[in-house]
């Protein structure tokens, strides 16, 4: 695991330099895709690479890492509208190729069984971007998620909820109970996994992430097994870190060779 500490906007540019990166040398690449605050920034620098003719996602193809469960076609919250105004709006990625959970389906668990189908039929994920809530949730894997889960339906806790009411401006009563969700399993398969994380509202769950045990009650711990793994934090997200471990985080990314990338 790799952790880098800058400035947010430092690291939504680093983020952005891998997937450009990718798309380069992949233009097929498989995108795994974030919604909510953590991943804004590496969208606003890819919409800046697209508009400067350093990159185009007209070959490749995404999945959104989850849904919540009721919320109608056109809510504004729902991520599949999400992920259109924060980035498919802005570059050539065909919302055709941009897989997502239907939290209005009829049969949950095929539905859930149809999205781990598309993500083998597509050949894997090459680069899974990645937030994490200040439960230690991956996706919405919540705290007691197996850490062998596939793609289902989960019910979110009470401070996700909380955390999350800022997007249905204010009122918790509005986030919905209930979300489909890949498995930590499924994110485990993808090839790249770069987590984003700001401010001191997460260093509980990024301190659990980098020293803590593996442990379903931290479930982005289970990225400890992943071989290729980027944390991106900024200076309070890594505010709970041993001192000594910060020092080496820093003198290892300043002293990298420069043919490593990400
Ligand atoms: C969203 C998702 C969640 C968020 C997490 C952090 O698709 O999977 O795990 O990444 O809740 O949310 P923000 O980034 O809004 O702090």
């Amino acid at each position: 695991m790799e952790v880098i500490i800058q400035e947010p906007h430092e690291g939504a540019n680093l983020a952005a330099d891998a997937i450009v990166e990718l798309l380069n040398a992949k233009p097929d690449a498989v995108l795994g895709l974030a919604t909510g605050s953590s991943p804004l920034g590496v969208y606003q620098a890819l919409a800046a690479r697209y508009r400067a003719g350093e990159v185009s996602f007209a070959r490749a193809s995404a999945f959104l890492l989850d849904e919540y469960v009721g919320l109608d076609a056109d809510h504004p919250q729902r991520y599949r509208n999400v992920i259109h105004r924060d980035l498919l709006d802005h570059v050539d990625l065909d919302p055709a190729r941009v897989h997502t959970l239907d939290g209005l389906a009829e049969d949950i668990p095929g539905e859930c069984a149809r999205f781990e189908q598309a993500i083998v039929d597509a050949g894997g994920v090459d680069v899974q971007l990645l937030g994490i809530g200040t439960d230690g949730h991956i996706a919405f894997n919540e705290p007691g998620s197996s850490l062998a889960s596939r793609t289902r339906i989960k019910t979110l806790t009470a401070q996700t909820r909380r955390d999350n009411a800022r997007f249905f401006a204010g009122d918790e009563s509005q986030v919905p109970t209930h979300c489909l969700t890949q498995g930590l399993a499924t994110i485990m398969a993808a090839r790249h996994i770069i987590l984003l994380a700001q401010s001191r509202a997460k260093s509980e769950a990024i301190y659990h992430l980098v020293e803590g045990p593996v442990s379903a009650m931290w479930p982005a711990t289970a990225l400890q097994h992943h071989p290729h793994v980027t944390v991106l934090v900024d200076e309070e997200a890594a505010g709970r870190l041993q001192l000594q471990l910060v020092e080496y985080f820093r003198r290892s990314y300043d002293t990298k060779p420069a043919w490593q990338g990400l």
